[in-house]
């Protein structure tokens, strides 16, 4: 048994949804700490009763950091990393002038491999512990990221984009091809260690049916995968799924016909929904993922967090790298704040680490594993400073309360904010 380590400072869990109970369902200890063992989380609470219950535990002080459940990042491209902030298009022209291009490369499984490691590092600098990403249609891409992240003891969720039309050459497989890939990546990574595989088309404008039905087909045969895809994102792409598959009743049906939704899906952007997907998607259960800071970079529109969360809908947050421009779930809470601003209702910042921690982690139904400080949980945790920019500083200063001490680190803070990363129990950062 490895020597348990008591970490010391301010500690933030959740008791409850605060989008059902309010602040209240946060619990915050001024002097806390958290008792690591093995990985996981062996005890929480006031610092002093953990240290009269754990006298031989070693010791690491964070001072007045702030110790919140690692950030849970519910969709990204790591293939985009390299083209992430590119200038002046929208999704279709975005896609096919940046996005393709380089995706083309990860057939290359040294580079696949670099920029694997690269990503997963700057998400470990911008406190994320966990993500759910894409990678591109070679399974090279694929067993790059599940590798870099076995390597750092990550969890981690992704899969093979799957696209075989409306995609240039060299960056299109098959029906057939996607469905063997597809499996073959499943059965080798799902399970192992904290590698989940996910089931990926695209999005409907570049899976042909027979593609969404071999990969419907896929889900229906391992039903405990997550599936991902893109939703109602921007009225061109909308337009052009109708298009595309003029019997279908709407966007969702494109996936719906072909045994793409349930539960276990995860329905990225999911802005201009029709009232009969609204019904659906909470009908099945199924996971949204706002983007924020790529609906507003693309010029995609605003999500409509109040109404969806009221109507319960299950939301998840992520970058969206690299329609999003950033890596940093405190500059993607800060957008979500701002577009939930522009629909006329604030979110608390409560509601916004919430969604960053374990409504991601909801998401990915994997909340009862980690996305919290909670006895027996995994030890993925970062610890915040709450002044680490004067900006910051000056106006933290000010606070009477915990949540006027984090908003400002939530609206203005970037990777200097992260004082520290762990990973099951590991730091990885800091
Ligand atoms: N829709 C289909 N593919 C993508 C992608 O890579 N990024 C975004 N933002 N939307 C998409
Ligand atoms: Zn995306």
């Amino acid at each position: 048994m490895s020597q348990a380590r008591l970490h010391l400072g301010q500690t933030l869990s959740f008791a409850a949804d605060p989008f059902d109970q309010g602040p209240a369902a946060v619990r915050h200890e001024r002097r806390g700490a958290l008792l690591v063992q093995e990985g996981r989380i062996a005890d929480l609470g006031p610092a002093d009763a953990l240290r009269a219950r754990h006298p031989g535990a070693r010791i690491t002080d964070h001072g007045d950091g702030l110790i919140l459940p690692g950030f849970v990042d519910a969709h990204a491209h790591y293939p985009q990393t390299g083209i992430i902030a590119s200038w002046g298009k929208r999704l279709i022209d975005w896609l096919n002038s940046y996005t393709f291009p380089e995706e083309m490369r990860f057939g290359d499984a040294g580079y696949a491999a670099e920029i694997a490691g690269q990503y997963l590092d700057l998400l470990l600098a911008n406190g994320t512990t966990t993500v759910c990403s894409y990678c591109t249609i070679h399974p090279a891409s694929v067993q790059a990221l599940f590798e870099a992240a076995e390597a750092r003891g990550m969890r981690i969720f992704a899969g093979k984009t799957c696209m075989d039309r409306n995609a240039p050459d060299g960056l299109r497989d098959t029906a057939q091809s996607a469905y063997d890939d597809s499996l073959a990546l499943l059965r080798q990574w799902h399970g192992r260690g904290r590698a989940s595989y996910v089931i990926t088309p695209r999005f409907s404008p570049t899976s042909s049916p027979q593609q969404l039905q071999a990969l419907g087909a896929l889900w229906a045969e391992h039903p405990d995968c997550l599936m991902q895809t893109h939703l109602s994102e921007q009225l061109d792409e909308i337009a052009w799924v109708k298009e595309l598959f003029p019997k279908a009743r709407d966007y969702l049906d494109t996936y719906e016909a072909h045994g793409l939704l349930g539960e276990n899906g995860l329905y990225g952007h999911a802005i201009h929904l029709e009232p009969r997907e609204r019904d659906r998607l909470r009908e099945v259960g199924a996971a949204l993922i706002h983007c924020p800071t790529s609906n507003t970079f693309i010029g995609s529109g605003l999500f409509d967090m109040a109404g969806l969360i009221a109507e319960g809908q299950r939301v998840g947050l992520a970058t969206d790298t690299g329609g999003g421009s950033s890596f940093s779930m405190l500059r993607t809470m800060a957008a979500a704040y701002e577009i939930s601003q522009l629909r006329g209702h604030a979110l608390h910042p409560a509601q916004l680490i919430w969604l960053a921690t374990q409504g991601s982690a909801r998401a990915l139904k994997v909340d009862d594993r980690f996305g919290n400080l909670a006895k027996g949980l995994e030890a993925d945790f970062t610890v915040l400073d709450l002044a680490s920019t004067p900006a910051i500083a000056q106006r933290a200063a000010r606070a009477d309360d915990l949540f006027e001490a984090l908003f400002p680190t939530i609206m203005m803070g970037d990777d200097r904010a992260i004082s520290a990363t762990y990973v099951a129990g590991q730091r990885l950062k800091g």
